[in-house]
């Protein structure tokens, strides 16, 4: 069982930006987290992060034939790309959308999701811990399919 872990924009900033939202962890422990996450759960991640939409949108058509799921937290493409919404339609995998912050009690600008709209589930608020669950979610989603 493989899942593709994809971040958006400004996530390789994690532990310099607006820390009193993201936390003080950086993109490189995020990263050791979903790993060992991964290997605790007995699934193998594969991890992406691009501040470039076309980038991830590319990245998700290269999960067909390669990863089973896939975790995305496209950031604030979340609130604006259709083109990441299609291209999770187009490989329909099962995908999970993970948030590190809570969107819905933040900005109204926030308050769409365009990538939730072609994820089964969706993790916010919960800091790191979001990415487990996620992974979680799709470990047992995998092995009952
Ligand atoms: C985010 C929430 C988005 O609204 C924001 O643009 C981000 C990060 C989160 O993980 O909480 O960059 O996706």
């Amino acid at each position: 069982m493989k899942i593709l872990v994809v971040n958006g924009p400004n996530l390789n900033m994690l532990g310099v930006r607006e820390r009193e939202i993201y936390g003080t962890q950086s993109y490189a422990e995020l990263c050791a987290f979903i790993e060992a996450c991964s290997a605790q759960l007995g699934v193998a991640c594969e991890l992406f992060q691009s501040n470039y939409e076309g980038a991830i949108v590319e990245r998700i058509q290269q999960a067909l034939g390669r990863e089973d799921a896939i975790v995305i937290n496209p950031a604030a493409y979340t609130h604006t790309s259709i083109a990441i919404l299609d291209a999770l339609r187009a490989v329909a995998l099962p995908a999970v959308e993970v948030h590190l912050s809570d969107p819905a009690a933040r900005e109204c600008f926030r308050q769409v999701s365009y990538a939730g709209m072609a994820c089964e589930k969706t993790v916010s608020g919960k800091g790191f811990e979001g990415y487990r669950e996620a992974l979680a979610y799709l470990a047992e989603r995998l092995k009952n399919a």
